[in-house]
């Protein structure tokens, strides 16, 4: 036996080509990549291992809003690295508690259940919504049930996937959990007749970014906080995506200046470099939980909340919020200029863009690849929709010249 078998397997790591090839033999094929091999990133810019250089407008899926290693939290975790990480929260320590104040400092709300994955946060707002539906609201046991939205992605769990609409992502792993009901997105009459005693939650993303950046218009967030109030439901506002800086605020609810009974939030606590999540809820809510009902052995790590905390930290500057909104109208004016060039419609919010392509260009793959060619990297969703979630750190020149490059691609045409 080798020294290094599995470096064996995998060919060798500077090639593309057996990168990729490695990683079809040897990986679930759950994912269908680039073509591209990422070896490093810094800030906006990731390297490929032949040294080739591309702007990253996905940015992790919103996980990367403070850009590739940005210095403050890498070193926020080498200082916690070198001092504790892991405890289980069997034990407390000494970092879990100043995460939490930021977190309530940050949101309005009051106290955190610290959890990794964004699809474990909503899995825990979904048992603390029951919980709280048979403890306080009184529903009869194992009747509770959670109203959410067509065209949702909340995660890939099994209770999760249930109620997804979408057959790529639901089907094929039933049976599945009951206990919700699918309302229309942006329509609150529909919402409105769903609701009733036994109605635990409405859990809904503020934005659908999965479902192609969907804004729903002015007015609904605020309807739907004023219904779930009116009929004693939570609204629990799934915000892993949309929140911590993406649409020019904190939060994408602080556009309508509303504040949910429960608050998701994932992908950009961890910085990057880390998988962070939180439920962050009312202190009434939050307390239907109690010792042994629920639990992570990662949640709420001491290198976790430290990274979470160096985050929260960015965030209170403002700085990050301020260029989304200013950057977002560059964003959405350089779109405005290629609608009817290629690009159908656009929509968005901030940093934060679902594009749709004239489909006599291509699909959204076909674009993607042609734009990684030219050095920037998207990821398209359904059908000729691609988006744009670039760190929120990118420069104004990196995103006009990004804006032009696209332009000469759909200029190109199929
Ligand atoms: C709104 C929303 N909720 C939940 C999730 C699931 O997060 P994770 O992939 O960390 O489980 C995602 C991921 O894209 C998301 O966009």
């Amino acid at each position: 036996m080798s020294a290094h078998p599995s470096t064996e397997a995998a060919g060798d790591p500077t090639d593309p080509a057996a990168v990729i090839a490695a990683e079809d033999r040897l990986v679930a094929h759950n994912y269908r990549p680039l073509p591209v091999v990422v070896a490093r990133g810094e800030g906006v810019w990731v390297e490929d291992v032949r040294g080739n250089r591309y702007l990253d407008l996905l940015a992790g899926y919103s996980a990367l809003n403070f850009g590739h290693r940005h210095p403050a939290l890498v070193e926020a975790a080498h200082r916690q690295l070198d001092t504790l990480t892991l405890t289980s929260r069997a034990f407390h320590n000494d970092r879990l508690a100043a995460f939490a104040a930021g977190l309530a400092e940050l949101t309005g709300l009051d106290v955190t259940l610290p959890m990794n994955t964004g699809a474990e946060a909503v899995e825990s707002a979904i048992k603390i919504a029951r919980k709280w539906a048979y403890e306080v609201k009184g529903v009869p046991r194992d009747r509770a049930r959670i109203v959410v939205a067509a065209d949702n992605f909340h995660g890939r769990t099994t209770t999760i996937v249930g109620f997804s609409t979408d057959p790529v992502a639901h089907d094929g792993f039933g049976p599945y959990a009951p206990g919700f009901t699918v309302v229309p997105y942006n329509d609150l009459p529909a919402l409105e007749a769903a609701l009733d005693d036994t109605t635990a939650a409405v859990l809904i993303e503020p934005i659908q970014g999965e479902a192609g950046v969907i804004v729903p218009d002015d007015g609904y967030l605020r309807g739907v906080r004023e219904a779930t109030r009116r009929a004693g439901v939570l609204f629990a506002a799934d915000e892993i995506q949309s929140g911590l800086g993406r649409t020019g605020r904190t939060l994408a609810l602080d556009h309508e200046g509303v504040r949910p009974d429960l608050l998701l939030l994932g992908k950009a606590l961890g910085g990057g470099l880390v998988p962070v999540s939180a439920v962050v809820g009312t202190r009434e809510v939050m307390a239907v939980l109690r010792p042994g009902e629920h639990g992570s052995t990662f949640g709420g790590n001491p290198l976790s909340a430290a990274i979470g905390t160096a985050v929260i930290n960015l965030l209170a500057t403002g700085e990050y919020q301020e260029r989304a909104e200013r950057l977002g109208k560059v964003l959405a004016a350089g779109l405005g200029r290629l609608t009817g060039r290629g690009v159908l419609r656009h929509r968005g919010r901030g940093l934060w863009a679902g594009i749709d392509i004239d489909p006599a260009i291509g699909t959204g793959r076909q674009l993607s690849e042609r734009l990684m060619a030219r050095g920037l990297l998207v990821k398209d969703t359904h059908g000729s929709t691609i988006r744009i979630a670039p760190p929120l750190t990118i420069e104004e020149e990196e995103l006009t010249g990004a804006l032009d490059i696209l332009g000469e691609v759909l200029a190109e045409g199929s």
